[in-house]
């Protein structure tokens, strides 16, 4: 398989900052092998949420998911690594913390609280043009 090396926005979300958890999602992404470029702790503003989460508006979770998102700090870190989107993805596990896997960020480390939006821990690109933009969103400075 052709692989190229690849760069990922990954986001400690509020719920994961707030646990302490920032520290265990970033040894997991080193123990994979991938590398961190940039790491930044903190709290994003709506404006900057709203270009981030664009894809979701107009969808019932996108209003908690922009407060949700907006209520704390988080810590952004870009990684890199050949196929780390894909890599990242998988160790993030399931959008839905309920039925992801054990072994998995979200498996191990989150549950359902009954709210209007998942609380899932980690925010991952899902693809290299959404990478891109994230990455131009969030560390302007980097590209
Ligand atoms: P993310 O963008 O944060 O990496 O997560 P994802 O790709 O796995 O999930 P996505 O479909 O892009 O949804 C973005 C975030 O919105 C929240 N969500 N809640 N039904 C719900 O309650 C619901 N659906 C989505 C989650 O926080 C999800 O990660
Ligand atoms: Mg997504």
């Amino acid at each position: 398989m052709t692989t190229q090396t690849e760069r990922s926005l990954v986001l400690v979300k509020p719920d994961g900052f707030k646990r302490g958890l920032s520290g265990d999602v970033l040894r997991r992404i080193e123990a994979k092998g991938y590398t961190l470029v940039a790491l930044s702790i903190f709290t994003p503003d709506r404006g900057r949420l709203a270009k981030h989460y664009a894809e979701h508006e107009g969808k019932p979770f996108y209003e908690p998911l922009l407060e949700f998102m907006s209520s704390g700090q988080v810590t952004a870190a870009v990684i890199e690594g050949e196929r780390c989107i894909e890599g990242f993805r998988a160790l993030a596990g399931a959008t839905d913390p309920t039925v992801a896997l054990p072994g998995t960020i979200r498996g191990d480390l989150g549950r359902d609280w009954g709210l209007k939006v998942q609380q899932n821990i980690v925010h991952g690109s899902d693809s290299p043009e959404s990478s891109e933009r994230e990455i131009g969103l969030w560390f302007p400075g980097l590209v």
